[in-house]
């Protein structure tokens, strides 16, 4: 029990390191000094239907945290796939989760980066992209894109700190609504959801 205890805030610390990082290479990029909390997590993975047959497309994993819950939601690791930008992350994740269909590349040009895959349907997606980085056309682009690859009235859940959504509504495209506010995670998070209408 102290030995599990012991390796799994050794395996804490050692993310936290490898997040910070990854933060001081690339600050925009990463958008956030430390991996989200196991609670932020798990309310994110909480969307996913582990019985819909479907696979689950996580953005911007990092060092795993939320890859960690989807997968305790009882999925198989061939039903997720995970894209990650920076080839730093992306060699732990290849480490750390065997069987998961981990990419590197660009979520703006999933396409390209899910290749073969490009036409699957997902039963939802997973994303930590820090959204607020970047234009809000290219956000409007990506969250379109995005539901185009999961069933109507299956959710984009979307993490970020502002108190308003990362994308604007465009009603009449799609349903944003806010998901819930999680103060155990540093800075309290906010999630939020996007689905075309069933
Ligand atoms: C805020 S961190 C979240 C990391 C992790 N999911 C967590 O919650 O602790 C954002 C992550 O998105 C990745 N990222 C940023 N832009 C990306 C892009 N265009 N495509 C894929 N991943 C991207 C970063 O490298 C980083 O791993």
């Amino acid at each position: 029990m102290a030995f599990r205890l012991k390796t799994e805030l050794a395996r804490r610390f050692e993310d936290e390191l490898q997040f910070f990082k990854g933060w001081q290479r690339d600050k925009k990029g990463v958008g956030a000094v430390i991996p989200t909390s196991i609670y932020t997590a798990r309310r994110m993975a909480s969307v996913v239907n582990p019985h819909s047959g479907l696979p689950v497309l996580e953005l911007g994993p990092g060092t795993g945290v939320i890859t960690k819950a989807i997968l305790e939601r009882g999925l198989k690791p061939s039903q997720l796939v995970s894209v990650e930008y920076s080839s730093a992350f992306h060699e732990g994740l290849v480490r750390r989760f065997p069987g998961v269909d981990i990419r590197l590349g660009d979520a703006f040009r999933l396409d390209e980066v899910l290749a073969e895959r490009s036409k699957e349907q997902f039963d939802c997606v997973i994303s930590a992209i820090p959204m607020l980085s970047f234009p809000m056309e290219r956000r409007v682009a990506l969250l379109e894109d995005l539901l185009a690859r999961v069933p109507a009235g299956r959710p984009v859940i979307q993490i970020t700190y502002g108190p308003l959504s990362p994308v604007i509504k465009m009603p009449g495209r799609y349903v944003v609504s806010h998901y819930d506010f999680v103060v155990r995670n540093i800075p309290p998070a906010q999630l939020w959801t996007y689905r075309r209408a069933p």
